[in-house]
């Protein structure tokens, strides 16, 4: 549980759309996975389930989201309600103890995750005993060198030192990977590059749609926010570059005795 997304989850989905670039990362994963109507697909810290309800356009595969805090999942069951597909359940569970049996799924997403577990390693440990032989687990994160330009760093200058700590660099969690089992880890990087109106970064901002946000000092958020809300007035029409570097590891199961 966390009051963090427990504050969040009324308007995480508004103030965090998903984009074309978000379908096109997830077609290109299905599609690797080559999943047919038997394979499990498992969303571990699935949140309110925007990722997992527009995988489920996109293959046959059945669907499970899980995630520890309660208010994000009632979001997706409740947005899964009236012609929700067949093939999506929720499920309450932590990324330490997963609510599914050895050997179950063919492919785990973790999107935007890493940066909240505090024990790695177990946390990918576990993601391994619920996959098939040859099933692969995929992490969505973000890069350092996008940490340091992330666009809000201008007017909230702690944010870089805040996430470079928790956000881990690829090449670490490639190591925590093989370290819990993984035999082939592999990373690509993706950069998406986007305008943000003035108007909705301040919107954004005003509802910390990145938990970072809330782990500021409490003055450095007010000052940033109001120069915000000052660069609005002065330009309504005005925009943002957001400019965002993927890093997306996966690490695939042995499929046999090595
Ligand atoms: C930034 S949100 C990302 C949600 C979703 N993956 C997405 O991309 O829209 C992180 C989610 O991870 C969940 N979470 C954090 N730690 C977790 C844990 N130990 N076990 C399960 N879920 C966890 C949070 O509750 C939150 O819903």
């Amino acid at each position: 549980m966390s009051e963090t997304f427990a504050a969040m989850a009324p308007r995480y989905d508004v103030l965090r759309p998903i984009k074309s670039a978000d379908r096109a990362r997830l077609q290109a994963m299905l599609r690797a996975a080559g999943l047919t109507a038997d394979d499990l697909v498992v969303e571990v810290g699935c949140g309110t389930g925007r990722l997992t309800m527009a995988m489920a356009s996109m293959t046959r595969a059945r669907l499970l989201g899980i995630d520890n805090e309660p208010r994000m999942l009632a979001v997706a069951r409740a947005k899964s309600g009236e012609g929700r597909p067949s093939s999506i359940q929720w499920d309450a569970g932590s990324a330490y103890r997963l609510p599914l049996g050895d050997s179950q799924a063919s492919l785990v997403l973790m999107s935007m995750v890493v940066h909240l577990l505090k024990q790695r390693t177990r946390a990918f440990r576990e993601a391994g005993r619920i996959l098939k032989p040859g099933g692969c687990l995929t992490i969505w994160t973000f890069t350092h060198p996008y940490i340091d330009s992330f666009y809000l760093n201008p007017f909230f200058p702690s944010i870089p030192q805040i996430d470079r700590a928790r956000f881990p660099d690829h090449r670490v969690l490639e190591r925590e990977l093989s370290r819990a089992g993984f035999s082939t880890v592999t990373t690509t990087i993706e950069e998406q590059v986007g305008e943000v109106s003035l108007a909705e970064v301040v919107d954004r901002v005003r509802g910390r749609y990145i938990s970072t946000l809330t782990l500021l000092p409490p003055l450095e958020y007010r000052l940033g926010l109001q120069s915000l809300e000052e660069k609005l007035a002065e330009d309504p029409g005005g925009s943002l570059t957001q400019r965002t570097e993927w890093a997306i590891v996966t690490g695939r199961m042995p499929t046999g005795p090595e």
